[in-house]
């Protein structure tokens, strides 16, 4: 089976542009299944809204992932109930939403898993007492059949373990969250296919897709670059951030970056 997996989605600029590309691409390379990382998919680039959610689900994505974004607004909160809609797995059992979900595919049984590094939840106050850390939250999970990771954090070294760790077992894992995609394309020796950051789809003009002159006012003037407030996308040109996945069985036997 071929799967598509695309890295942090940024404004609504880059949902429309993708959404007008997803369907030809799937028929195209024969694509069964497609995941994104949407924790920014919002107008603000803060969290998840409705429109953007329901434009990507009608686009041909079947899941949707998260991340520390997740809880940035209420209408962002509200869409984890939406079933197709992960948030990371390794917080809080009593925190909305879920951070697994099974699948039905025409390939069997596929398992989508969301994790996060504390790197990455250290910024949700209202859940980082709850977080715990990732491969233990795996470890409980019995993830099931064809495997994907989303592993959204800052930690190289961290995701680069987790990555070995599960290699077999995983059928991949893909790093988001830092938004600058890292250039290796791993297939670990057990079948894994491994990528530390996909990179995000967003304005690539901006930092991490966002607009920075008041980041960089705030920093110059106050010494905090958050002083000012926080932007908005940025305006310029969007690019995707994606790799596509070649799977036999459960195993990964090449990974493709796919941008434009
Ligand atoms: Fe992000
Ligand atoms: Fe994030």
């Amino acid at each position: 089976m071929n799967i598509l997996f695309i890295g942090d989605i940024v404004g609504d600029r880059a949902v429309t542009e993708l959404c007008s590309w997803l369907p030809g691409f799937r028929a195209e390379r024969h694509v069964g299944l497609v995941v994104a990382n949407a924790e920014n998919c919002a107008p603000t680039g803060l969290g998840m809204a409705e429109a953007q959610v329901r434009e990507l689900l009608a686009a041909g994505v079947d899941v949707i992932t998260g991340g520390n974004h997740s809880w940035d607004s209420e209408e962002s909160v509200k869409l984890l109930e939406l079933p197709q809609v992960l948030r990371p797995l390794n917080i809080g059992a009593h925190i909305s939403g879920r951070g697994l979900l099974r699948l039905d595919t025409p390939a069997g049984e596929v398992t989508v898993v969301n994790l996060a590094d504390h790197s990455a939840m250290r910024s949700v106050k209202a859940i980082e007492d709850t977080f715990r850390p990732a491969y233990g939250a795996w470890r409980d999970a019995d993830p099931r059949g064809l495997v994907l990771v989303d592993y959204h954090g800052d930690h190289v070294l961290e995701k680069q373990i987790f990555a070995r760790a599960v290699d077999g077992v995983a059928t991949a894992v893909l790093g988001t969250h830092s938004h600058e995609a890292t250039i290796p394309l791993h297939v670990l020796p057990g079948g894994t296919g491994f990528v530390t950051e996909v990179g995000m789809t967003g304005p690539a003009d901006g930092v991490q897709g966002f607009s920075y002159d008041i980041l960089v006012k705030g920093l110059r003037e106050t010494g905090d670059p958050f002083s000012g407030g926080i932007p908005g996308p940025s305006g310029g040109p969007v690019v995707l951030g994606a790799v596509l996945l070649e799977t036999d069985g459960k195993r990964t036997v090449r990974v493709e970056r796919i941008t434009w």
